[in-house]
């Protein structure tokens, strides 16, 4: 496409964007099992309209948009109380678990260089952790080490007491991770790291507001937080079970001073004058700081607790299911709201398929071969209609119409 010469009228080019939208996903019927996290109208539309009180401004510079930084604190001290932080604790809201991992992952580099005197770093981190944690181990120059899981599908603590050696910058765990929805040995994992003075950091871009609220509605959850000595950092996201849209993320540091010394980039070698950032991005959309404040001052611990509870029963109703199915099983024993279901008579990724022609958007996984659920509160509404299509795909897998008669 070429820039048009002249520019297109306003009605002309909303028809052309709902037009080329009509091919998407339908997150709205909860057809789609991650990317959107669909809960109610009434908290869709406050963070809609927190998103356009704050589209315009930049959250770069807070002493320009001193009400971005006090939401910003807001959001950050509301999720340090969810997750136990103590007294002295700190962090910031990025763009989204993976910069928030990014920015832990640089804290450690740079602590383990300071207080260790690492200069090739290593991250330990289970073979099931989010990729993100690849990303930055490429990006900021550490070796990626993985540590394999045990049977029930988490972090095996003695593999990793035998990969961590003096080079290890920091450890890795998941609450939970997303192939499987199992969570790691925090305290076990923690604690492997704190005896050699090595920073640890929970993943709990999907627990994070998630299981705190499963907790309060009496279900098992396993320490994963700030409870657990030696966590030192911790990712929450506020895009995901937080019902925020995307580009919201917080990133904790039990120490505030490793924020301040090792996350921060500061620099004044320009004629520009002092530029510091806690992030990776420079300039940074307010909107997403805005819809967190507003959509966490929304919903409140109870309309939390709630949509917790729906999440909860719809994980159930589904895995319920799934199991009923005799030629499905669910793989390992998920904790939360994912998990991922195999076969060990038939071909999985051909149920996908004819899934997919049915309008369902299901992860693909390998190791084992896997279908992947995300679970939101609205797949409530949606379960029976959800299992009837998987007895049907189940029973004619092999006949899916294929990607291109999908997408023609
Ligand atoms: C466990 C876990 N960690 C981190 C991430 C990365 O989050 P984002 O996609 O917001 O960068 C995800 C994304 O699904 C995840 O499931």
């Amino acid at each position: 496409m070429e820039l048009p010469k002249q520019g297109i009228a306003k009605d002309e080019l909303f028809k052309q964007m709902r037009e080329r939208k009509e091919k998407d996903a339908d997150w709205r019927g909860a057809r789609t099992f991650s990317l959107v996290y669909p809960s109610h109208e009434d908290v869709e539309r406050v963070v809609e309209e927190a998103n356009l009180l704050y589209l315009h401004e930049n959250a770069l510079n807070p002493f320009r948009f001193p009400s971005l930084r006090e939401m910003e604190v807001d959001v950050v001290s509301m999720t340090a109380g969810l997750l136990h932080a103590p007294e002295g604790a700190g962090g910031c809201m990025t763009s989204g678990g993976t910069e928030s991992i990014l920015m832990a992952v640089k804290t450690a580099r740079e602590r383990a260089r300071e207080e260790r005197g690492v200069t090739q770093p290593r991250l330990v981190a289970p073979v099931s952790a989010h990729p993100a944690f690849a990303k930055a181990a490429q990006v900021l120059g550490l070796e990626l080490v993985q540590v394999p899981l045990d049977a029930d599908l988490r972090a095996d603590v003695a593999a990793a007491e035998r990969l961590i050696d003096d080079r290890t910058a920091l450890v890795v765990g998941s609450a939970p991770n997303y192939p499987f929805g199992t969570i790691d040995p925090i305290p076990e994992l923690a604690a492997l790291a704190a005896e050699r003075g090595i920073a640890f950091h929970t993943d709990a871009c999907v627990g994070g507001f998630l299981l705190p609220f499963l907790e309060r509605l009496g279900e098992p959850v396993p320490p994963f937080d700030f409870r657990v000595p030696g966590v030192s950092t911790m990712s929450a996201d506020v895009h995901k079970y937080g019902f925020c849209t995307k580009g919201a993320s917080v990133v904790l540091h039990r120490d505030e001073t490793h924020l301040k010394r090792h996350q921060l980039f500061f620099y004044d070698r320009w004629p520009g004058g002092i530029y510091a950032s806690f992030a990776m991005a420079g300039a940074r959309p307010a909107a997403p700081i805005a819809a967190a404040w507003a959509v966490m001052r929304y919903l409140g611990e109870e309309g939390y607790v709630r949509l917790a509870g729906e999440t909860r029963d719809a994980t159930r109703r589904l895995r319920e299911g799934i199991e009923a199915i005799p030629e499905l099983h669910v793989i390992g024993e998920p904790a939360a709201s994912l998990m991922a279901f195999g076969s060990d008579r038939i071909d999985v990724g051909a149920v996908g398929d004819v899934m997919d022609d049915r309008g369902w958007c299901l992860d693909r996984q390998k190791d084992p071969d896997a279908l992947h659920v995300m679970v939101s509160p609205r797949h409530l509404q949606v379960a029976d209609r959800f299992l009837a299509d998987l007895r049907e795909a189940v029973a004619h897998h092999g006949e899916s119409r294929g990607v291109e008669a999908r997408y023609s």
